[in-house]
């Protein structure tokens, strides 16, 4: 019979259970929801609200369920609505009239509540240090191709020379943003709700200071029916979760584009490549390609909550219960990219040869001519200008750009001199590019050592 059954007649009906339980999903909450009553029983005895002895006689058939939990010995019913109502019946059980005095000054809105922050807080930490590890694979890539140059691209067509290794710092700049993104929703999730109770707090003594500080909350929550009501640091983290995926999904792509014929950029490890079952030849990215594919279900997750929250009346409505599932699949989701990515990416051959092949067309460096014409004291639009004459006439000639001769040069570039046909040089380009933030081989290299000390720790 379900804890709430006093003010009923009559037992359900199976669909309206199936219907309305949560244990499948929220049992992963188990051991948080135990932390919380064993702080909430110490208190409860510290201002003498329930005797000690009781709190001490609870807090051990606690342990004796998370053990039995842990090693796969308790069973769940659906009968029971959801884990709090299996721990509480499971103590009444155990110690009678004493376990009846768990649920005091306590409901299960503010419980629920206080469990997922403290299951946040854990999956928080797990997911920060498995970003730092997909950074990690991002810097020793960097590291060990420190030489190789690339095209970089701007609407995927070739732009400027670059740096691999600045391309791959590109996304660890990225995942820390990620990373304190987290950590911020973190310090705004890290509050304790319970002592709100159902939504108006309690008639009885309670001590909510002392709670917080048994289980290391920094700060009480203020307001007990908006403590009960929101859910905002559950959407937040599902942003926070949802960005990170995006970032996820570019790097994915990339590696999906460099992996093709076409680009031959990269070469993946077999062990994180799949076949076709019709076609012998291929070797498919699909590690890459279902991360990026992934990003779908943890933006989806975001908007499911969002939408779940919008439009109730205050204060905790049972809509409420809907929030477990969304926020458990994108950790879930996100727990296992953070298990595949960083190995697919260790593991990943770079071919400078073909990537410094490509980075060798000339027009690459048209810009640098640009450049070299301010140098020489030609205003940039004037620069821009020339250049873009001479790129025309040479397309149009099919004579590439590095290969022009001093006299056609001067006929579009009146101000130029015979070191300008020497610029055309993808390492010359990426080496002139010393500034703060730039592409330069020694910018690079110091931010290389900048993230690799700073992951360390
Ligand atoms: N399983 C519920 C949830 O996840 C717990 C709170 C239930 N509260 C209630 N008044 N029925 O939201």
């Amino acid at each position: 019979m379900a804890l709430w059954s006093g003010r009923f007649s009559g037992g359900q009906k199976n669909e309206l259970i199936e219907f309305t339980e949560s244990v499948s999903f929220d049992k992963r909450l188990y051991s948080h929801d135990i932390d919380g009553s064993k702080a909430h029983v110490d208190m409860l005895a510290s201002c003498r609200i329930i005797p000690a002895k009781t709190a001490k006689s609870i807090k051990r058939e606690l342990e004796k369920i998370r053990k039995r939990i842990d090693e796969g010995r308790f069973k769940f019913t659906s009968r029971l609505e959801d884990i709090h109502m299996h721990i509480e019946s499971e103590i009444i059980k155990a110690l009678g009239d004493e376990g009846a005095r768990l649920h005091t000054a306590r409901s299960r809105n503010d419980q629920v509540n206080l469990d997922t922050r403290l299951y946040l807080r854990d999956e928080s930490v797990k997911i920060v240090l498995g970003i730092r590890n997909l950074q990690r694979a991002l810097v020793s890539q960097a590291e060990n191709n420190s030489n190789a140059i690339m095209p970089g691209y701007t609407h995927l067509q070739h732009a400027q020379p670059v740096l691999f290794a600045h391309h791959m710092l590109a996304y660890v700049e990225m995942f820390s943003r990620d990373s304190s993104r987290l950590l911020d929703c973190l310090g705004r999730l890290n509050i304790l709700t319970l002592g709100s109770g159902a939504i108006a707090g309690t008639t009885l003594p309670i001590n909510r200071k002392k709670v917080a500080k048994d289980l290391s909350f920094p700060e009480i929550s203020a307001n007990s029916m908006d403590a009960v009501a929101d859910r905002d640091f559950e959407c937040e983290f599902l942003a926070c979760l949802a960005i990170f995926a995006m970032h996820v999904s570019r790097l994915s792509e990339d590696i999906v584009l460099w992996s093709s014929r076409e680009f031959s950029f990269v070469e993946l490890a077999d062990e994180f490549c799949t076949g076709s079952s019709l076609m012998p030849q291929k070797k498919n990215p699909d590690v890459a390609e279902l991360a990026r594919g992934k990003t779908g279900r943890i933006y989806g997750n975001l908007v499911a909550l969002l939408t779940i929250c919008k439009g109730l009346p205050m204060s905790y409505n049972r809509d409420l219960q809907e929030d477990k599932e969304p926020l458990f699949d994108s950790i879930d989701t996100v727990i296992k990219i953070l298990s595949v990515l960083p190995p697919m990416l260790a593991t990943m051959h770079v071919r400078k040869e073909k990537m410094l092949a490509a980075a060798n067309n000339p027009e690459l460096m048209a810009t640098d001519l640009a450049e070299e014409l301010v140098k020489l004291g030609v205003p940039f639009r004037k620069a821009h200008e020339r250049t873009g004459a001479l790129v025309k006439w040479c397309s149009s000639n099919k004579v590439p750009l590095n290969k022009v001769s001093f006299n056609e040069m001067k006929k579009h570039i009146p101000e130029a001199n015979k070191a300008l046909l020497k610029i055309f040089d993808p390492a010359r380009s990426v080496s002139k590019r010393e500034v703060d933030g730039g592409t330069g081989p020694c910018e690079v290299r110091s931010r290389i050592d900048y993230w690799r000390k700073k992951l360390q720790k």
